[in-house]
């Protein structure tokens, strides 16, 4: 799809990687709606894209989404991409995890981003996008890591239903598998300390990826293990 005019609701732009997002979707045309969390962040980042629209809501209150979603979609009068890039993780052996904190990451990482879409995809564009942050760890979920990996895995288990159920309305399913960056993202873990992980991966390529990925009507961006490039498909 073009780019260019698209209207874009970035959910969780407050993250480091979904400011990233939402300010490459401003330089490249499109017309920007905003959530996130930080209210003091999330009306930083609006005013920095020209005063977009923006309405702070916390991930696992799907009440509050739709609310959120429909005032963004009213905003930019309909959507036509939908990104999900909020998230936490978790650290720890799977034997010692703690049952609130597995709640809590499923509840944001795997249900929050299915609300959101549902909440989205009567206002989004036939031809449209809808862009999910899952995580290497989907394919190759990680010692330490294992209710992450899960959390993850079954976002992108869900994903790929979702396209194929879309089909029909010629919308995109992309899903984004990232490998480590260094976006403070293991430093606020809801538990544990995290193992030793590869040196952050170039957090712009992974945008532009996923730029390309809509335009391209791409299904998943993933690591290439010899390259150590992304790969969109
Ligand atoms: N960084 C990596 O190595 C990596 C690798 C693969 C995949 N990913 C995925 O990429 C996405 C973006 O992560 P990031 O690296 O940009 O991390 P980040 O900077 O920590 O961004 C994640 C954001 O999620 C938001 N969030 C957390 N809990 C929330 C809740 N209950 N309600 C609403 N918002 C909540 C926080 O927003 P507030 O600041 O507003 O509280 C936080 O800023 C995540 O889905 C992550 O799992 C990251």
């Amino acid at each position: 799809m073009e780019l260019e005019g698209a209207r874009v609701l970035v959910a969780g732009a407050t993250g480091v990687l979904g400011g990233e997002l939402a300010g490459a979707f401003a330089r490249a045309g499109c017309r920007v709606a905003l959530t996130g969390r930080d209210e003091g962040r999330l009306r930083e980042l609006a005013e920095s894209l020209g005063g977009v629209p923006a309405g702070a809501v916390g991930a696992v209150d799907a009440e509050a989404l739709r609310r959120a979603v429909d005032a963004a979609a009213e905003g930019l009068g309909g959507l036509d991409v939908v990104v999900v890039a909020w998230g936490v993780v978790a650290f720890g052996p799977a034997a010692e995890a703690d049952d609130a904190v597995t709640e809590e990451l499923f509840a944001v990482n795997t249900l929050a981003p299915m609300s959101l879409v549902r909440a989205a995809l009567p206002h989004l564009a036939d031809g449209g996008a809808v862009v999910l942050l899952s995580a290497i760890v989907a394919d190759a979920p990680t010692l330490q890591m294992a209710e992450y990996s899960a959390s993850k895995a079954a976002l992108s288990a869900w994903a790929g239903v979702l396209r194929r159920e879309l089909r029909p309305r010629s919308i995109t399913v992309l899903d984004v598998k990232p490998p480590h960056m260094d976006t403070g993202l293991v430093d606020r873990a809801l538990a544990g300390d995290p193992p030793r992980l590869p040196r952050g991966h170039d957090r712009s390529e992974v945008v532009e990826a996923v730029l390309e990925g809509i335009r391209e009507g791409g299904r998943e961006i993933v690591l290439d293990a010899g390259t150590k490039r992304l790969v969109r498909r």
